[in-house]
């Protein structure tokens, strides 16, 4: 979507995969989808450095309204968890020099079963629109995919009309893939700056794994849509959660970077351990994923179970781009495994060849590596290794 927003893939917090549906605050003060929960994120991000390595905007999900619209058919903010409404949390992330977030759903019901958008559209975009909403994630549930080519157009019409610069995520595809319809993936990025591609990310390797896959396996249908102002968008990044090991998060962060992929936490940011957040935090592969040429990686070879995913990316020298590479092992035997490979079977060929940056272990190779070099690389079960080869 040319709304001049989201030029680089947008970057910032989600309560979803973290934080689900909990209403009850009572069991889970801290954790309930509440002005307390958004207020401590918004704390943290500005504190820990987050904020300042680009993560923007604070999106609430599914579960923030009351059950029942207004006599006017407004939405109301959940009274007790929203003590003071929207615009009062939008002005506190704001103050914080952060972006605010919204969920709703294309559908008569979000899937959490609150009121979804059908007959209460232009209602609800101007709605956001005075509460200073800078980002709304429109979901799918509840709704006829076959008419989404015309609904989320016509949201994304009414957002614009509004005159408030808002990201627009849209579940689109997802619904429409689920439910066999192919996507019209023109449209979709004409119309939305972000969307959801596949299934949701839950807290584990194997949820994490059969994005990646699907991603790599269907790469000739999306990767062309991919760019400036419009963005596949594999899930949240599920980082410091209890369910990635520290290797199976190191991952899952190159392969976000590799795919050019929204970098939206789902986590608790006052839980996370020092190693999880630097993962998060490293900001050469913040600066991979925020590449301003906005090409998406593909998976270009698997040798013994480890995948090379590569990344065009600048600084371009003469006719050639460097490269982000990322070796993502699904091997689980135990040890560390070497691979051998040389550059051309990946596609790069620049005969000047490349300087060689891991990213992770912040060490440049002493040698420039040439398209026929051979090259080794040892990379640990569910693990990966980050490259940068930077054109010569
Ligand atoms: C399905 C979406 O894909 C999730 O990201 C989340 O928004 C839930 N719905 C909320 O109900």
């Amino acid at each position: 979507l040319e709304n001049g927003l989201a030029r680089t893939p947008p970057m910032g917090w989600m309560t979803w995969q973290r934080f689900r549906c909990i209403t009850d605050c009572g069991t889970f003060p801290n954790d309930c989808i509440s002005e307390n929960l958004v207020k401590r994120t918004v704390d943290a991000l500005v504190r820990d450095g987050f904020k300042d390595a680009g993560y923007e905007y604070v999106i609430i999900d599914d579960c923030w309204p009351e059950m029942k619209r207004s006599g006017e058919g407004l939405l109301i903010p959940d009274k007790i968890r929203f003590p003071n409404g929207m615009k009062a949390l939008g002005d506190y992330i704001h103050s914080n020099g952060l972006k605010f977030g919204i969920y709703q759903d294309y559908g008569t019901k979000t899937c959490a079963g609150y009121p979804g958008i059908i007959g209460y559209e232009e209602l609800d975009a101007n709605l956001f629109a005075s509460w200073g909403v800078d980002y709304v994630k429109l979901d799918g549930c509840y709704a006829d995919p076959k008419t989404m080519d015309e609904g989320y157009v016509a949201f994304g019409q009414l957002l614009n009309k509004t005159g408030r610069p808002m990201v627009y995520s849209c579940s689109w595809p997802v619904y429409q893939e689920g439910n066999g319809i192919d996507p019209n993936f023109t449209l979709i990025a004409k119309h939305c700056n972000l969307w959801r591609n596949w299934d949701d990310i839950d807290d584990s390797w194997s949820s994490l794994a059969s994005i990646a896959n699907y991603f790599a396996e269907n790469e000739s249908r999306i990767q062309q849509f991919a760019g400036p102002g419009h963005w596949n968008d594999p899930d949240m990044l599920i980082i410091g959660n209890f369910g990635l090991s520290l290797e199976q998060s190191k991952v899952q962060m190159a392969l976000w970077a590799v795919l050019a992929a929204p970098l939206i936490m789902s986590n608790d940011l006052d839980a996370i351990r020092p190693e999880y957040r630097e993962i998060l935090l490293n900001r050469e592969i913040i600066n991979i994923n925020q590449d301003s040429l906005g090409i998406q990686g593909v998976r270009r070879k698997v040798i013994n179970n480890i995948e090379i995913w590569a990344r065009p990316i600048l600084p371009k020298n003469n006719d050639f781009y460097s490269f982000a590479v990322a070796y993502v092992s699904h091997r689980t035997d135990g040890a560390p495994f070497k691979i051998q490979f040389n550059l051309t079977e990946i596609g790069l060929t620049n005969s000047h060849g490349y300087v060689e940056l891991d990213v992770f272990e912040d060490v440049i190779s002493s040698t420039i590596k040439y398209p026929d070099t051979l090259l080794s690389v040892i990379v640990n079960p569910t693990g990966c290794v980050l490259h940068k080869f930077i054109a010569f």
